[in-house]
């Protein structure tokens, strides 16, 4: 039994151990949507991302500082590792409370700088034991002793689409995060010009977010139009399918059409003699061997071989990469598709742009379905690359298969 979770974004996390570089917002924007409050025994599903939204709502319409409504967000946040655990049974296992400090703790930290200070968690408490009220008489219809806490503004218990709410608490989250960068800095340095903070629930601008930590895609990208890629590509390839020239145009038509991409490009197949040892095939620990021709010239100590750079945009990259090694050669050596939301929890990545966080890499096939190459495109931002990228890029590249010149 591993003693790590496979979180949504698909990296390990190990809940016991927590990493501070592991904690990802997207993931508990995900989680926490899922999960229903009062483990499920409530009249209908209230999550516990719809409890800290509404607990951060408060806290804005309180006009507290961006630092403190970004606690009522995140204050249920470890529960996207460690699941709820009701509050009288929660006493009873000291353990559970430890690592739930700790995570939190973590989470605070990574996302407001430091930890809450007494006051703030007397604060978030206040608002968070507030909520409950509401939540006990409106999904327990439990009638409470307490006086109503008079918020400023009611929950609505409407129910809504999981993703509806992720998106919420996402957009909230960067809303407030930008905000209290902003606060932070009028606060050291007086009121800046052009630093207007405003406060309808858009993202704000004039704010450097280059530090966020981990914040991954924006919350509601348009994916490019792959349709029309494919269709441009097709043109450009019936002009001239020489690789170098498709290739070329390819590149610049992704750069261009994604957003948040660093680096795209391609790594050619070159074939080359393999070593006595075979140690050059790269073929190191972590790559499982497969029954494919390159295994097999790695067995007869013939041809092995290896990917070269080829047509790019970007920053200067690396120039050859053994099959089987970092994203690339594993695209390869698998022949298939590796989409990477955290290219530091991929065992061998190979670093060449330090600003790349997220790695898809798609394998392109020769007329005789060997693979001869393979698209290669970074993003600075974790988790940037979803299904419908890798479907829209597999269908891009399979306009290159059926009309570049590969084998001529
Ligand atoms: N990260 C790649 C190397 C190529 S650069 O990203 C351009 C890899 O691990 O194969």
């Amino acid at each position: 039994m591993p003693d790590y979770i496979t979180t949504y974004i698909g990296i390990r996390f190990y809940p016991a151990q927590p990493d501070a570089e592991g904690i990802c917002i997207e993931d508990i924007a995900h989680a926490l949507s899922f999960l229903c409050r009062g483990n499920g025994h409530v009249s209908k599903f209230w999550s516990v991302a719809e409890h800290c939204i509404f607990c951060a709502r408060e806290a804005a319409a309180r006009e507290w500082p961006a630092r403190l409504v970004l606690a009522c967000l995140l204050h249920d946040a470890s529960e996207c590792y460690l699941s709820d655990v009701p509050r009288p049974f929660k006493k009873e296992l000291p353990g559970y409370r430890v690592h739930e400090g700790r995570l939190l703790t973590l989470i605070y930290e990574r996302y407001l700088g430091t930890t809450l200070t007494e006051e703030e968690e007397r604060l978030v408490k206040k608002i968070d034991d507030g909520a409950l009220f509401y939540d006990l008489k409106e999904l327990l219809h439990n009638e409470q002793s307490e006086e109503d806490p008079q918020f400023h503004i009611v929950p609505d218990y409407e129910y809504r689409p999981f993703q509806e709410v992720e998106q919420e608490y996402l957009q909230l989250f960067y809303h407030y995060y930008a905000k209290m960068k902003a606060e932070e800095r009028i606060g050291n340095r007086e009121a800046e010009e052009g630093m207007a903070v405003s406060d309808n629930g858009v993202l704000v601008k004039a704010v450097d977010t280059g530090d966020v930590p981990l914040i991954t895609r924006a919350p509601e990208r348009p994916a490019p139009d792959y349709e029309l890629l494919a269709a441009q590509l097709r043109e450009f390839a019936l002009t001239d399918p020489a690789p170098m020239p498709l290739l070329s145009n390819a590149s610049a038509l992704l750069k261009d059409a994604m957003g948040d991409v660093n680096w795209a490009g391609f790594y050619l197949r070159r074939e080359k003699t393999e070593s006595a040892d075979g140690a050059e095939l790269g073929l190191g620990s972590g790559v499982q061997e497969s029954g494919t021709q390159e295994s097999g010239a790695k067995k007869s100590g013939k041809e092995a071989p290896e990917l070269v750079l080829g047509p790019f945009q970007g920053k200067t990259a690396c120039i050859r990469i053994p099959w089987g090694r970092g994203v690339c050669g594993t695209a390869a050596f698998e022949d298939r598709t590796q989409l990477v939301p955290d290219v530091h929890a991929f065992p061998g990545h190979i670093a060449c742009d330090s600003a790349s966080n997220a790695e898809i890499v798609v394998p392109i096939h020769d007329r005789q379905g060997k693979v001869t190459a393979v698209l290669d495109i970074d993003s600075p931002l974790k988790g940037r690359f979803t299904e419908e990228d890798r479907e829209g890029l597999e269908a891009f590249v399979s306009v290159l298969e059926k009309y570049g010149a590969w084998n001529e």
